[in-house]
């Protein structure tokens, strides 16, 4: 029997909805299976513990979490806490602690959802995002001086190194290399950008020829919108920084039919530390506690989660899973369906289970 540790995190809002329901999956996969066992450790940490201890998880949440194999995360916000706070305080300090670089955003229309543009299906839009996930925009360095004066100054630094930059184009060529297409597009802004954009547009140059069978192009992230939503066809493997990557995902999302249906993963490829699991999605107050968040970014998530151990079988069982009960229509009502988390999550499991490969 092969067993792995994994810490769940569901923290906020829909996350504890979305986090049991995919946990309920991998249940059912690990019975399926029957040659391997997640042992799942439960986590309080988010944005009600920051209420109790004025913290988002312990000072030495990071070092209890290095002893796990993987991570499995819902989302973090509440309405009452800063958005900051949250995010700083939960997932960006596991991101870039973990050294999780690389974050891995795969994007498809699934069978039976619908995406809003019109004559696109299943097969015309299959993209797998990468996005920089430890420096960038989201460095952390800036400052702001003079706080509340009409004087006031605010900074917020994009740090980008040779090394970042480098590690993050390997991995996307890879990743390319390894898709049938072997295609690669490189996202920038280096017309306006000219001194880190640059430098990421020539280190992508020197990288790519250690790759001289993937087809790469270079675009920029304004004109990339447009081409997601107009040529969604004439797209397979992108790489894009931080911030790009961050809001071209959510629109990646949007266009394969739902937010919902996102999944990521941040991965430390050299494996040093736990890698992180989970939704795209936030903790959409909207809709929390009504149980009917779209579980299926939370199952594709856990599919990347058993992939990534070693164990891609059962991934592919759970994602043959996920695609059947969407193609005969048991969805929630963000792709148009009228069922709820758990009758997603129940046709889910019976698909495990009465699986015949
Ligand atoms: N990784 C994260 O933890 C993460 C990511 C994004 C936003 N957030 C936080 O989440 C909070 C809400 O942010 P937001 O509203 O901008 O983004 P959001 O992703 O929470 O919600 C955006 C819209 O998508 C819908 N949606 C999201 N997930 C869904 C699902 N599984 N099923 C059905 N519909 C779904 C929501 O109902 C909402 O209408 C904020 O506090 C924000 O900071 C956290």
């Amino acid at each position: 029997m092969r067993e792995y540790k994994i810490a769940a995190i569901p923290a906020d809002g829909i996350g504890p909805e979305v986090i049991a329901a995919g946990l309920q999956a991998l249940e059912a996969l690990q019975q399926r299976s029957g040659d391997f066992r997640l042992n799942v450790e439960h986590f309080d940490w988010g944005s009600d513990y920051y209420k109790k201890t004025g913290r988002m998880m312990p000072e030495d949440g990071p070092e209890q979490l290095k002893p796990f194999d993987a991570i499995f995360f819902g989302a973090v916000g509440a309405p009452d806490v800063p958005d900051h706070i949250t995010l700083w305080g939960l997932r960006l300090p596991i991101c870039q602690g973990f050294d999780q670089y690389a974050n891995v955003r795969p994007t498809r229309i699934l069978p039976g959802i619908s995406s809003p543009l019109a004559g696109v299906g299943p097969g015309d839009l299959d993209w797998v995002i990468v996005r920089e996930n430890s420096e960038g925009e989201y460095a952390g360095q800036g400052g702001r001086t003079h706080r509340g004066l009409p004087e006031e100054v605010a900074t917020e630094v994009s740090i980008f190194t040779r090394v970042g930059v480098t590690r993050i184009m390997r991995y996307a060529f890879k990743l390319a290399q390894s898709r049938p297409r072997k295609l690669l597009t490189i996202v920038t802004k280096s017309n306006a950008q000219r001194h880190g954009m640059v430098m990421w547009d020539e280190i992508a140059a020197e990288v790519a020829q250690e790759f001289p069978d993937v087809t790469w192009d270079k675009m920029l992230v304004d004109a990339m919108t447009v081409r997601m939503t107009l040529k969604p066809q004439s797209l397979d493997t992108i790489v894009a920084t931080n911030l790009h990557a961050d809001i071209l995902s959510d629109l990646a999302g949007a266009l394969a039919g739902s937010l919902g249906v996102a999944p990521t993963a941040n991965i430390d490829p050299e494996r040093r530390y736990p890698s992180m699991f989970e939704p795209i999605h936030g903790s959409a107050f909207d809709i929390t506690g009504k149980g009917i968040a779209n579980p299926i970014a939370t199952f594709w998530t856990a599919a990347q989660m058993l992939e990534h151990l070693g164990e891609g079988a059962a991934a592919a069982r759970l994602m043959r899973a996920v695609e059947s009960v969407a193609a005969e229509g048991v969805k929630t009502p963000d792709v148009g369906g009228k069922a709820t988390t758990q009758e997603v999550t129940n046709a889910v499991c019976e698909a495990i289970r009465s699986s015949n490969i």
